[in-house]
């Protein structure tokens, strides 16, 4: 089935969704709070995960009309066409299956008619093997040593999505030290390769086409300082590669059977569930890396089988689009309660921008409304000592994610609390701001009314600034991959509400060709 083909703002829904904007556009959050049951009809649990939505300039009519339009443009047929292994990303030919990946139930998914089911759980037996086999210290470097580091080649999707787990799950990694080369600043591998030791290290390559510049010239570059101490015989023990392209791989050297597949139906940002997430495996164990799959897989079928009213992932993109098209936001934050996931926002940077940042829709039209969201973000609290002010006082509106978890992972429950009590805090400044007459009895209780006249408007802070809490138990692999698949729904959603294809990205080879034509012609 293919996907419609509606451009959103000539929809029916649209039109209600334009007079119901004009009727409460003016709406405060405060107000909206003093309704009874406001949070209980506002938020959404799911196991260990909760998302409290209540905060935001809506009304249960504005939900009830973004589903409305979900439903107009569907939705619900471009989620299964998508489960399906349905061509629908078009323009590149292919099924986009990300989803598969993760998928334990015995259901086959179809490919060109062949069941791909089988091919995954191959490549995670191999995944298996290979982690338990250098973890355990059996795989030997060519001076019989065991291996000690690992360092991951890749770039994009090849490298954001691993890294950003490899770094959020540091709490469960093993004694191996993980590294990651991905820019083609030589600075970048030099600093790398000047903490490794080439007889206890390992590298691997991830590249699903095995052509990106950058892959293939760190590559080489690494390959040409291990040749300095070891020999081209013994490359088997010391480079693996992750890549569709077989030919290339085994022109660089790498021996057949230290390849892990990848797919042409798993786009590079979606990637990390595949085998090019094989670095997250070495690094905390097949086990985690497991369970971050299972967490994943949670999310899809929560996605796939809920009503779109309780429904996280269609819920935010649905919000997002209400602030997006409606009130005109251009920028989203995403602001982690916790420092492992001080990555995270550059891995959402790619995965939403490169999917939605799009000006043509799936007609080929030019497109009149806004799509893709700018989103960036840094982890609390320390983002409040940076650009927090902005967000609080300034002139735009920047709507917020707030993720946070219940539990700490060392226990430090002091800092725990103080942690969370910023989480809430930051949030209830946000939507509730702080009136000229509370600053004004503020100031006049600190005894000194010179400062009224003088200080009053500065100290205002006007409110009504959207956020969702997204709060979690805990973090571990399990949560972390709901997390991460909870993203990923909401960038196909978007794409599908907007008449946007989400999962090409023509956009990033202009400049990668100019370069060539300058490198060619210099
Ligand atoms: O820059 C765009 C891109 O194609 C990404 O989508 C992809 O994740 C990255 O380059 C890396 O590509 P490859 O895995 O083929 O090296």
């Amino acid at each position: 089935m293919a996907l419609k083909n509606i451009n959103p703002t000539t929809t029916d829904s649209w039109r209600k969704l334009t007079n119901h904007f004009n009727d409460i556009k003016n709406i405060n959050i405060k107000d909206l709070m003093k309704h009874e049951n406001r949070k209980e009809n506002f938020s959404l649990e799911f196991n260990d995960l909760e998302v409290d939505f209540s905060k935001n300039r809506i009304t249960k009519e504005t939900i009830d009309l973004l589903v409305e339009l979900a439903k107009e443009v569907g939705l619900k047929e471009a989620i299964e066409s998508q489960f399906l292994g349905e061509e629908i990303n078009v323009t590149e030919g292919r099924a986009v299956l990300h989803t598969a990946l993760r998928s334990t139930s015995d259901d086959p998914v179809y490919i060109d008619g062949k069941n791909i089911k089988p091919q995954i759980q191959s490549a995670l037996r191999k995944i298996k093997s290979f982690s338990n086999k250098v973890i355990s210290g059996k795989w030997k470097g060519y001076t019989g040593k065991s291996i000690t580091d690992i360092v991951n080649i890749g770039i994009g999707g090849s490298d954001l999505g691993p890294d950003m787990i490899v770094e959020s799950l540091q709490f469960y990694k093993n004694q191996l030290t993980t590294h990651f080369v991905s820019n083609i600043d030589g600075d970048h591998v030099s600093e790398v390769i000047k903490k490794l030791n080439p007889e206890t290290t390992l590298f691997v390559i991830v590249s699903k086409t095995f052509t990106t510049q950058e892959t293939i010239t760190n590559s080489e570059t690494i390959k040409n300082w291990f040749l300095k101490s070891a020999t081209i015989f013994d490359i088997p023990k010391h480079f693996v590669a992750v890549s569709t392209n077989l030919v290339a791989v085994d022109n660089f050297g790498i021996d057949k059977n230290n390849v892990f597949p990848m797919w042409n139906w798993v786009g590079g940002r979606f990637s990390l569930w595949s085998a090019v997430g094989l670095s997250i495996s070495l690094s905390v164990g097949f086990d985690n890396y497991k369970a971050l799959l299972e967490g994943a897989e949670e999310m899809d079928m929560h996605y796939r089988n809920e009503n779109f009213d309780k429904n996280m992932p269609v819920i935010l993109a649905l919000i997002s689009i209400w602030y997006n098209n409606f009130y005109l936001a251009e920028t989203e934050a995403v602001l982690p309660y916790s420092q492992y996931l001080k990555k995270l926002p550059d891995y959402l940077q790619q995965a939403i921008m490169e999917s939605n940042g799009k000006g043509v829709d799936r007609n080929g039209e030019t497109i009149d409304y806004q799509t893709g969201t700018i989103v960036w973000g840094s982890t609390g609290t320390n983002m409040q000592h940076a650009f927090m002010q902005l967000v609080h006082q300034g002139t735009k509106l920047i709507p917020a994610d707030f993720i946070g978890y219940k539990e700490s992972l060392y226990g430090l429950t002091d800092h725990h609390k103080k942690l969370m009590a910023n989480y809430h805090g930051q949030i209830a400044a946000l939507a509730f701001g702080k009136s000229k007459e509370e600053v004004h009895l503020e100031l006049k209780f600190s005894g000194d009314q010179d400062k009224i006249a003088k200080l009053l408007p500065f100290k205002v802070f006007e409110g009504n600034r959207p956020s969702n809490s997204i709060l979690f138990d805990k973090l571990t692999p399990h949560s972390l991959g709901k997390l991460i698949a909870l993203y990923e729904h909401k960038i196909y959603t978007q794409g599908i509400l907007w008449n946007i294809y989400s999962y090409d990205q023509f956009g990033v080879e202009l400049g990668k060709e100019l370069a060539k034509k300058l490198l060619n012609t210099h």
